[in-house]
């Protein structure tokens, strides 16, 4: 498949948004004429027969979630084969999905335009069973039973802080690697929404963290009683590090503490192996098949954000394909200035007959006002990271949680919308 066929798929397929009759994204809030210089393309990037791994990623609540299900739906009525792992998809999204289910396992997505040749899996991520699934891989039968059904374990496994993201790794890999009996690649693009954590940073640190907490001193310390067992461990260990010991039995319980050592023994086997799986997942996200696309609102903080995360890819040499700045609002009358609309609703007689008028007018004016508001935003955003390629989506008037509102944003994202 060339990637000029799949383009022209794209832009053809029926129920693409340019036969669209019930339009979601409001029609008036569009921006006046494309961004000019390094406009981000996602056509490019979705068709591009090069590109396996797509991650959608900044800070939380501005988009990720809609983002990945609106680029995985793109590419597959493009011709892809597509699995779109989302985390933590709002209930009518993923209702309209047909995610109901939480069986960590990709499902057909029903709806879609296949006349292209692709198709369109999805999934939900369940950490908890990821978490399993990958004690279930490393360890004996006997031994993961007794790791499963540790208490500690069951606790780590669905609270410790950068699990999800771990385990949102974890599964990226898997899918990744994913074959049809006949051994080609199950999806030839994976498509990665990110946990809704505070900062986007936390996906690419989380696994390191975790994987030293998992293979660091402080479960070291705690199974050392499991491996020396009972008094030798007494006579190998400082009085300082006994103290602690002491305290933290009182803090956290002696039960909860000998559930920590015993399962921290039965670990043992897979140190190491966490690691080295969170290091081959990253290495994964370094490699030329992959692109990152930062998500942001037109917000200064979301913004402050998706710069630190981009600054954080370039330092890692992980590949950027652009940012996208989702919910702008834009001005609906451009010609009218915001000062003209205020003075002229201010002159108007106060009078039953001027009422909508004036309503109308003070609308527009606040509405001008929040557009130029974003505008300056993404322009210094821009000016201060120059190179990075971008598009801007309309805010659209309802919530985005069927297909049809996807193939709009997606439309939007590709700068094919109207
Ligand atoms: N362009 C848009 N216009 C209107 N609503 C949007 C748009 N993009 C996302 N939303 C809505 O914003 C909310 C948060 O989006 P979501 O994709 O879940 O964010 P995240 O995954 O980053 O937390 C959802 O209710 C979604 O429907
Ligand atoms: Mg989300």
């Amino acid at each position: 498949m060339t990637s000029s066929s799949t383009t022209t798929g794209a832009s053809a397929a029926p129920g693409s948004s340019r036969d669209a009759r019930h339009r979601r994204l409001d029609p008036a809030n569009q921006p006046p004429s494309r961004p000019a210089p390094h406009t981000l393309n996602v056509d490019d990037i979705l068709t591009d027969p090069q590109t396996h791994i797509l991650v959608c990623c900044g800070s939380g609540g501005v988009g990720k979630t809609t983002t990945a299900a609106s680029l995985a739906l793109r590419a597959a009525e493009a011709g892809r084969k597509v699995c779109v792992l989302t985390i933590d998809p709002a209930k009518r999204l993923a209702q309209s999905m047909g995610l109901a289910e939480l069986d960590n396992t990709p499902r057909s997505v029903s709806g879609i335009n296949h006349a292209a040749g692709g198709s369109l899996d999805a999934m939900m991520l369940d950490m908890k069973r990821t978490f399993d699934e990958v004690v279930q891989a490393h360890a004996t039968p006997e031994k993961a039973e007794q790791i499963l059904s540790n208490p500690f374990y069951q606790a780590l496994s669905s609270s410790f802080a950068g699990t999800q993201e771990y385990m949102a790794m974890e599964k990226l890999g898997q899918l990744h690697h994913q074959k049809d009996p006949d051994g080609t690649p199950r999806w030839d693009l994976v498509v990665v929404d990110t946990p809704p954590s505070r900062s986007a940073l936390d996906f690419l640190d989380a696994p390191a963290r975790l994987g030293s907490f998992l293979d660091g001193r402080f479960i070291r310390l705690l199974m050392a009683p499991a491996k020396a067992g009972g008094r030798a461990y007494f006579k190998v260990l400082s009085a300082g590090v006994n103290l602690a010991v002491g305290a933290m039995s009182k803090i956290l319980g002696s039960q909860m503490l000998q559930d920590v050592q015993t399962l921290t023994a039965a670990l043992d086997t897979m140190f190491g192996g966490f690691r080295e799986r969170a290091d081959q997942t990253y290495a994964l996200l370094s490699r030329s098949g992959t692109a990152f696309l930062v998500v942001a609102s037109p917000e200064r903080d979301a913004l402050r954000e998706a710069g630190f995360f981009i600054d954080r890819l370039g330092a890692e040499k992980m590949p950027l394909a652009g940012l996208v700045v989702n919910r702008v609002m834009y001005s609906r009358a451009p010609q009218l200035p915001e000062t003209v609309a205020v003075s002229g609703a201010v002159a108007m007689p106060h009078d039953e007959e001027h009422r909508t008028t004036i309503a109308i007018l003070r609308l527009h004016a606040a509405t001008s006002q929040v557009a130029r508001r974003h505008q300056d935003l993404i322009q210094r955003f821009l000016d201060a990271h120059p190179g990075v390629a971008s598009v801007q989506v309309p805010a659209a008037s309802q919530d985005i949680h069927d297909l049809e509102a996807l193939r709009e944003i997606g439309a939007a994202l590709s700068g094919t919308a109207r």
